[in-house]
């Protein structure tokens, strides 16, 4: 038996009694343990000393923690999964081939410093500039041409086109350089379709507010692996954009496609209606929520980057027609063809991030039209999708981003979301119960405008509340509608088949994953069953659970009396579902779709209890987590008192140790 304990509880001062308590404390602990089923003296050391050896830093067991559905607050960098987490990878510079062109608002514009530091410094002749065009009704979703090449320029070119590919060669006529550029240019025809549609918007007596929003989704990126690799984009977001994170966030399909369909129709994908039978029709005439937008006065833009797996085009026909007012998909179509650009894991377009350069366009845009309404919707994948550690990529990128709209005060009538579509859905971890969950639980934040926030408290209060509580993408659906009809009085909007709900009304605490609309093998809260005091298992736990508090005790064992359990009042183990756990793959979205369970992987189980102790009958609850990998046992929450605690311990001032003491004398 590990003599530990002892030691701990007794040290150096420690009385014959008190030696003689542990003994029997001890003994019993032995004999119990003895008498369960797989006894197993590796088990039994690991067990008592993992708790020994924990840390005092108790953290809350649950990040939704409500009737109807208890969320696992689990630590990214828990040790089961640590061989997975790669350490943060270097940032990518894209520092190779500087780029001899620069947008300036609508001008492009020779960069003579980048010239004159190459090898063409002297010999360097002109460029002309090819626009990029793609026909208002498009047969076919892939299809892009160059128009006819520009006059020469060697200094600065005024832009008629908004996508351009730029060549520029020597004094000899020889090519030297190429490269791409996007613009923002006004669409006077927009223009006035907007203007008249929003004034009428604007004017109807039921809308409050008309707050423009941005939406800027990362592919494949959970809330776990944003704590490990984007630790200062989100710093920036919740310290300094007072961001609200929706730590309960969990998809309701297999992959973006299926999740973006959700947040962007409010309905899934079968219930739109579309089947794989319809691949070859295009996305044109669905009801999206930037139409939404669109038809109410709203500038509209759809931005993604790498076009050959598009959301809506990746073994589908895309829109045939643009579905905005600013959309790039030519551009990333005739940029990614182009392959004397590219360099860094197809991550650098010369000397920009392809990130960087959607980003830009989205800035671009939001500068323009910072005094009329604007609606963005963006995904953007190449950069984070293919491995968990690529995440770290996009930390420093999407900081800049924030740091360069906040300084800018471009959020000032802006609703920004910043969203995931998942987690990775490939690789090993993927097996382990973390990597189920956190392929399940995507970030999600909403920053709002601070006036906005102080001007209704109540929904601000909301906002807050459901960053602890189930939510799903068919909530940002209804919380985009309600930004649209922003009116105060309407009691609570819910969507299609009530499973959505705006995140401006406060979610019901007795939501679970059936009303929110998630499938169970999707479904992340913690399935529970009640247990008998008596299980071998819940008395084992209960045991730890007192040695945890003796062992703080010790500190004060002159004082106050070591205890003993009681009674066991309450017991409950929560557990992932058995789907997730034995969850493969999802295969087909509608036609055929199957969900393919293998081996059921091994899961953190947590045992919460309720038990009272000996001397003074004092009532205390507790979660420990059961980790079936190892066999270990850890504290995940603080020991809370919950019955009166009176005069019992006013032998200390202690305070941390109040709850616990049962003064001796
Ligand atoms: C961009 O254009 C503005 C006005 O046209 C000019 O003043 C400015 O110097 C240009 N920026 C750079 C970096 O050349
Ligand atoms: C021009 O090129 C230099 C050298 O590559 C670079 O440092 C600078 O940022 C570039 N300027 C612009 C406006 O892109
Ligand atoms: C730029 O072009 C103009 C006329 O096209 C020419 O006169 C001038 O010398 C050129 N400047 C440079 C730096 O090549
Ligand atoms: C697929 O969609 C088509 C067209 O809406 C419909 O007729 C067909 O029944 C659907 N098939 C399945 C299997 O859902
Ligand atoms: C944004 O709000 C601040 C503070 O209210 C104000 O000073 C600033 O002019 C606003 N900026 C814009 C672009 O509207
Ligand atoms: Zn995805």
């Amino acid at each position: 038996f590990n003599s530990m304990p002892f030691k701990r509880m007794c040290p150096r001062h420690g009385s014959f009694v008190c030696y003689l308590k542990f003994a029997v404390i001890a003994l019993s602990t032995i004999v119990l343990i003895s008498t369960i089923d797989f006894i197993n003296t590796t088990f039994r050391q690991r067990s008592i000393s993992s708790v020994i050896a924990r840390s005092w830093h108790a953290r809350t067991p649950y990040l939704v923690d409500t009737s109807a559905c208890k969320i696992p607050n689990i630590d990214p960098f828990d040790p089961s999964i640590a061989h997975f987490i790669k350490p943060q990878r270097k940032p990518v510079t894209c520092n190779k081939r500087p780029s001899f062109t620069f947008e300036n608002g609508t001008m492009l514009q020779i960069n003579w410093t980048a010239v004159s530091q190459s090898k063409w410094n002297g010999q360097f002749g002109y460029c002309k500039i090819q626009p990029i065009y793609r026909p208002p009704n498009n047969h076919d979703n892939n299809y892009f041409t160059y128009l006819e090449i520009s006059d020469e320029f060697n200094d600065t070119i005024e832009m008629k086109h908004e996508f351009v590919r730029v060549l520029c060669y020597n004094s000899n006529h020889g090519k030297i350089h190429t490269n791409f550029h996007q613009f923002i240019l006004p669409k006077p025809d927009v223009d006035e379709r907007c203007s008249l549609a929003f004034v009428k918007h604007k004017d109807s007596p039921n809308v409050r507010e008309t707050l423009n929003v941005v939406m800027i989704g990362v592919d494949s990126i959970s809330r776990l692996n944003s704590q490990r690799y984007l630790k200062r984009m989100r710093n920036y977001l919740l310290k300094e954009l007072g961001a609200f994170e929706m730590t309960g966030y969990n998809k309701v399909a297999d992959n973006t496609f299926v999740n973006i369909v959700p947040m962007t129709m409010g309905k899934f994908l079968e219930e739109v209606p579309w089947n794989e039978s319809m691949s070859k029709i295009p996305f044109d005439d669905y009801d999206f929520i930037w139409k939404q937008f669109a038809s109410k006065g709203y500038r509209t833009l759809y931005a993604e980057d790498a076009p050959e797996i598009a959301i809506f085009d990746y073994l589908k026909s895309g829109f045939h027609r643009p579905p905005a007012d600013y959309f790039n998909r030519h551009f990333s179509l005739a940029m990614t063809t182009d392959k004397s650009v590219w360099y860094d894991n197809h991550n650098c377009v010369t000397d920009r991030l392809e990130t960087n350069i959607i980003l830009s366009y989205i800035y671009n845009y939001i500068d323009m039209y910072k005094y009329s309404p604007y609606f963005a919707f963006s995904f953007i994948t190449g950069l984070t999708h293919d491995f968990l550690s690529s995440a770290g990529y996009a930390d420093v990128p999407y900081l800049e981003f924030l740091k360069k709209l906040r300084e800018n005060e471009q959020l000032n009538n802006t609703v920004l979301i910043l969203y995931s579509d998942h987690g990775m859905r490939f690789g090993k971890m993927r097996e382990s119960y973390i990597g189920k969950m956190e392929e399940r639980l995507p970030f999600l934040f909403f920053v709002f405008p601070q006036w906005f926030l102080a001007k209704y408290p109540d929904y601000t209060e909301n906002l807050q509340t459901n960053t602890r509580r189930l939510t799903t993408p068919f909530d940002i659906y209804e919380t985009l509608s309600d930004i649209l009809h922003f009116n105060e009085f309407i009691p609570v909007r819910r969507g299609f088949k009530n499973r959505g709900i705006s995140l401006f009304r406060e979610i019901p605490e007795d939501r679970g994953c059936e009303e929110a609309g998630i499938l169970p093998h999707w479904c992340t809260c913690a399935e529970f069953q009640t247990l008998s005091p008596t299980n071998e298992i819940v008395q084992k736990v209960a045991n730890n659970m007192i040695k945890e508090i003796n062992i703080q005790l010790n500190e004060v064992s002159k004082r106050c009396a070591f205890l003993r359990l009681g009674k066991i009042k309450n017991a409950i183990k929560l557990l992932p579902s058995e789907k997730v756990l034995r969850f493969e793959e999802s295969k087909n979205d509608v036609i055929n779709r199957f969900v393919k369970y293998g081996d059921r992987s091994k899961a953190q189980v947590n045992y919460q209890l309720t038990f009272s102790t000996v001397p003074g009958n004092a009532l205390f609850e507790a979660t420990m987590q059961f980790d079936e990998r190892d066999d270990s046992y850890k504290m995940i929450s603080d020991i809370s008192r919950i019955n009166e605690y009176g005069h019992q311990g006013d032998c200390i001032d202690v305070h941390k140790l109040r709850k616990f003491c049962y003064c001796k004398s």
